[in-house]
């Protein structure tokens, strides 16, 4: 196939906090899947992770820690740019030409804002506008599939309305982008309450998260402390009250790619909880170990790294400097140097 058919893919993913195995089954394993036949943008969005407070050196450990952990769980930099956000300069700009044609009121009725400014304090004005500069992210490279996890469906859905706002006002300018989401993993449930999803602001709490590159040993432990119930039969549900068996199943289908039914099969004969508990974190541990022993070669040679995100940097600007001149021009900006 030429790399004219190749659907382009952009996804994003936030440094702040340690990732969880719900970010690697919601997005990050099916980048890897589906890598070669697209045209692949993965961004590291710490302009994202600033809408909260951050302390600066943990974020710029943290930053290339996610890119590590990226090239880690199988992403080819031949194929795939990977690239720090505010290394390329267009998304802000791009954001702000957008943010002039969002209605507030789309911002105010997203969910994750409305759960996220519940917490706080004080709320930044970020924190308000990050959909559309994830909208920013998406259009600027006129992707076709945006890979996520359920969560961020409702921000994908923004995004289309944002391009389909500008198409109307100023001409066919962007792609429309779709969400794909997972058929196992998208929506991976905290294993200390399997009601809540699984998140990297409640990492700090015990038995919550399964961490990428958490040692076999405290995988164990986390999943063996996971919350279950007294009914005893290990089978797919949607029954709340059994949601916590359901999040290990689901957990476990989206390691093995296997079926809900031969997820079931697989555990006809097991003598409880307890043999699941153990089978699951043995997957996991499978899964997880060869691409921490990867990681930490990679974090080793910083030198290598950053010139793997300089390339996907350089990438991701060849593509989105052109596109961020043609809305400019659309929208009345006069452009250094053209027309
Ligand atoms: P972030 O950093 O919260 O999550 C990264 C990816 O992981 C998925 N995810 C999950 N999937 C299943 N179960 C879970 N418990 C779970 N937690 C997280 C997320 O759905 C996501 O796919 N706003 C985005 C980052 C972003 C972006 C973009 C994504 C910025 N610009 C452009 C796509 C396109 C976010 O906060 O992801």
């Amino acid at each position: 196939m030429g790399s004219e058919a190749k659907k382009r893919v952009f996804s994003g993913i936030q440094p702040s906090g340690d990732l969880h195995i719900g970010n690697y089954f919601g997005a990050i394993k099916g980048w890897v899947e589906h890598q070669s036949d697209k045209e692949n943008f993965f961004c590291i969005v710490d302009l994202h992770s600033i809408t909260v407070a951050q302390d600066p050196d943990t974020l710029r450990d943290q930053t290339r820690s996610a890119a590590a952990l990226l090239f880690a769980s199988g992403l080819d930099p031949s194929i795939c740019s990977v690239f720090i956000q505010s290394q390329v300069s267009t998304h802000a700009e791009c954001c702000w030409i957008l943010n002039c044609i969002t209605p507030l009121g789309w911002l105010e009725r997203m969910t994750q804002f409305k759960d996220k400014a519940g917490d706080q304090a004080s709320v930044s004005t970020g924190l308000l506008d990050y959909p559309v500069l994830m909208a920013a992210d998406i259009i600027l490279y006129s992707a076709h599939e945006v890979p996520v996890g359920d969560d961020q469906r409702q921000h994908v859905e923004l995004a289309r309305d944002i391009a389909q706002r500008f198409n109307h006002l100023y001409g066919e300018t962007f792609v429309v982008p779709e969400a794909v989401i997972p058929e196992a993993g998208a929506r991976v449930m905290g294993l200390n309450d399997p009601n809540a999803k699984m998140s990297k602001s409640f990492a700090d709490v015990r038995g919550h998260a399964v961490g990428m590159l958490d040692e076999p040993k405290e995988i164990e432990r986390s999943v063996k402390r996971a919350v279950t119930d007294s009914h005893g039969e290990i089978i797919f549900s949607d029954d709340a009250e059994r949601s916590g068996v359901n999040n290990l199943l689901g957990i476990y289908k989206a390691v093995t790619n296997k079926t809900k039914s031969e997820v079931e099969k697989d555990f006809r004969d097991a003598r409880g909880y307890g043999d699941l508990k153990t089978r699951v974190a043995e997957v996991l541990i499978e899964e997880l170990n060869p691409i921490r022993d990867r990681y930490q070669e990679l974090i080793k040679d910083s030198d290598q790294l950053d010139k793997l995100l300089a390339r996907g940097a350089d990438r991701a600007a060849s593509i989105s400097v052109p596109k961020l001149q043609e809305i400019k021009s659309k929208v009345g900006l006069v452009l250094s140097g053209g027309p």
